[in-house]
């Protein structure tokens, strides 16, 4: 199926994916700190620095800030990379955040639910914790891997049900009805407990910026949809990728972060 029959078959802008897409930019994108080593080091870690030396393209799906593709055209300069997000706000910023840096990648507008793209396109694709603030967030991953080459790497983090889902949405509801512009200010009394929390789970490291961004997230996204780590390993098999779990990051392991190869297919 082609990207426009895909695009035909399914709204991919509706009211709920525009908001969602806009969130980020409207809180933090804007004066967001891209040079941070740690960001590189979890790619580099989790999609392996042989594979990023050997591929010649690489798709950031849902870049936000650009921090991935930028920290990595900085550090494998051979790689071609585009970096596509679905809010025009979030493109101009990952430009403005590539020109700061002097890197030349390619922006792209677009949604991870209808891929501007030919199947087999890139050698890596990365989707990385954002497939959960989409509607339907089957599709975005089969997406990903229909545009990955025969053989290539992908890298998803998505958002795990992980049995909170209850506290999640009534904690939801309550602070449904803060205006935007306190939103911020009433996660960061929390910030230290986070903190506190991720360092007792051993999840990763983040910094006080990055715990702001996942609590307001978690709150105040309009789009979370978890799904259950069952249903995401039957994806692999569906998109004909091989499966390797690398973890877990986030409050109480939310999200899954995990790598799929391309299988070849003789014909
Ligand atoms: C949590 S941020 C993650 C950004 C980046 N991948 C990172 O890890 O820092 C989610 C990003 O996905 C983008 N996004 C949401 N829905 C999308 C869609 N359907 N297609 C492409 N990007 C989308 C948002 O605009 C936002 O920039």
């Amino acid at each position: 199926m082609g990207t426009n029959d895909m695009s035909a078959t399914i709204n991919i802008h509706t009211p709920e994916q525009k908001a969602s897409g806009d969130f980020y930019g409207q809180y933090f994108w804007k004066d967001y700190d891209v040079q941070d080593a740690g960001f590189l080091r979890f790619i580099v870690d989790h999609v392996g620095h042989e594979r990023l030396l050997t591929a010649s393209s690489l798709l950031d799906i849902g870049a936000g800030s650009g921090k991935f593709s930028i920290l990595l055209k900085q550090a494998y300069p051979h790689l071609e990379i585009e970096a596509l997000d679905v809010s025009p706000d979030n493109v101009n910023t990952i430009e403005a955040n590539a020109a700061a840096s002097g890197v030349d990648i390619s922006v792209t507008e677009g949604s991870v639910l209808g891929l501007p793209y030919e199947n087999g396109k890139f050698d890596i694709v990365l989707c990385v914790y954002m497939l959960q603030h989409t509607p339907d967030p089957q599709r975005g991953f089969l997406e990903a891997a229909r545009v990955l080459t025969s053989g290539g790497t992908v890298l998803y983090s998505i958002g795990r049900e992980n049995g909170l889902g209850i506290v999640h949405t009534k904690t939801r509801g309550l602070f449904g009805k803060v205006p935007s512009s306190l939103r911020r200010s009433t996660v960061l009394p929390f910030v230290p407990l986070y903190w506190s929390l991720l360092k007792a789970t051993g999840s990763r490291k983040a910094s006080e910026n990055d715990l702001t961004i996942d609590l307001v997230d978690w709150l105040y996204n309009p789009l979370q949809k978890f799904v259950s780590e069952s249903e995401m390993v039957s994806w692999f098999d569906e998109a004909n990728l091989s499966y390797t779990p690398l973890g877990y990051t986030g409050l109480f392991k939310s999200m899954h972060v995990c790598r799929g190869i391309k299988i070849e297919r003789h014909s």
